[in-house]
């Protein structure tokens, strides 16, 4: 009986200590979260700021205009303005903002320059996280928010700098953890600590995030000339030893005004009619119903069309790194290990399974599903997630 009175007594300490860890923390406003951190991971790396391309085709007035806009002395006399950069998925978005963050002039003009990818992960801590990190400071992972604020005021305080802010999408049901008004207010107050004359360039695919956050008209990135994306296309269909033979041409060129002025859809088409050699097979792709585009800003259908060309495999395989956050990097090893560890490829004979994973990946690469980010990381494309 004496052992259950005190068994009592201890649990209704035990519970009025719980009692007020609880109260204590409704006292700080301390709310449950789910943290979302996967594009902090360190293996999954962001887009960077180097252009992995060749060569960028016919956006050299588009790049003139930003560049302008950043060097006019008018802006110098403004505390903080930011230039929205709209346009659909796979447009050149990042590749113009690249062009222009690596640009001589802008970089003589500014006296730092920082590039953070967002995606879909638009809060106060993301953002001075990602921040502080693309600004190589130590340790900012045990920073509180308070911290992190103070330290990002600190390195930006009286310099004129440059950031952008590539792919902010806006708060939605799918994206919960997307930009707000209240957002950027709190944000924007942290980042406006510069000198004047500080720009920060966005870029998005919708114009809210563009009236949300731009202090001036955003710039709308128009199509790819037809030309230009031909130049594109085949690139990858001929490549530098196939011959261009003037059926295929004929051809390529119809497929290429389907393409909705997208390089991205370009690109992936040109992957695929790499490995079709006769004139049949190119017919076959250009008379798919695929193409019946619904509405002509759509390139969903150019992308399917490519899509659908794969092998079962392959589209398990592709179809898998839906499962990635838009925008992450993975690492090629890390990707084969997961799909083998999953089933989806198995070995045959005289080669292993590892590299038969190797050579699902290749094609995939060659068909524009990946794109590079150097050392063997890459970054597949937005149309994983839309196809499925
Ligand atoms: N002007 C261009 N010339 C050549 N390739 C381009 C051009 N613009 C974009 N690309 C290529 O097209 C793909 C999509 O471009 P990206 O800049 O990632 O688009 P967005 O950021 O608008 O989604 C990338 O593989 C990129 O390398
Ligand atoms: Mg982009």
């Amino acid at each position: 009986m004496i052992h259950r009175r005190e068994l009592g007594k201890k649990l209704n300490k035990i519970i009025g200590r719980l009692d007020r860890i609880a109260q204590r923390r409704s006292n700080f406003d301390l709310r449950q979260v789910v943290r979302k951190r996967s594009s902090e991971v360190a293996e999954w790396r962001q887009t960077s700021s180097t252009i992995a391309l060749p060569q960028v085709y016919g956006r050299d007035e588009d790049k003139k205009k930003v560049v302008e806009f950043l060097l006019s002395p008018s802006r110098s006399s403004e505390s903080l303005s930011v230039y929205p950069i709209v346009g659909l998925g796979g447009l050149g978005k990042t590749t113009l903002v690249q062009m222009v963050y690596n640009d001589q002039q802008v970089g003589n003009h500014f006296d730092l320059k920082i590039w953070v990818c967002v995606s879909e992960n638009f809060t106060r801590g993301s953002m001075l996280r990602s921040i502080l990190k693309a600004m190589e400071v130590d340790k900012y992972e045990s920073m509180d928010l308070d911290a992190m604020e103070k330290k990002v005021k600190e390195l930006l305080q009286g310099k004129k700098y440059l950031l952008v802010l590539d792919d902010v999408w806006k708060r939605s049901q799918e994206m919960e953890l997307g930009l707000t008004q209240h957002k950027w207010d709190e944000l924007r107050t942290v980042l406006s600590c510069g000198s004047k004359g500080s720009s920060i360039l966005v870029s998005t695919r919708d114009k809210h995030v563009a009236t949300i956050m731009g202090t001036c008209q955003a710039h709308h990135l128009d199509r790819l000339s037809d030309d230009d994306c031909w130049s594109l296309f085949k690139l990858r269909a001929f490549g530098a030893d196939r011959e261009e033979r003037a059926e295929l041409v004929a051809i390529g060129k119809e497929i290429v005004r389907k393409c909705g002025g997208s390089p991205l859809a370009a690109l992936a088409l040109g992957g695929v009619m790499q490995s079709r050699s006769t004139e049949k097979e190119w017919l076959e792709v250009q008379k798919s119903e695929l193409w019946s585009l619904p509405d002509e800003n759509d390139i969903m259908p150019v992308l399917r069309l490519s899509y659908s060309s794969l092998t079962p495999t392959l589209k398990q395989c592709f179809a898998f790194c839906a499962i990635f956050p838009k925008d992450t990097e993975i690492k090629k090893q890390e990707l084969i290990y997961l799909w083998m560890a999953n089933g989806f490829i198995s070995s045959r004979p005289n080669l292993e399974v590892e590299e038969v994973g190797h050579m699902v990946w290749n094609e995939l690469y060659q068909k524009s599903f990946f794109q590079d980010g150097g050392s063997d990381v890459f970054l597949a494309r937005f149309v994983s997630r839309c196809m499925i």
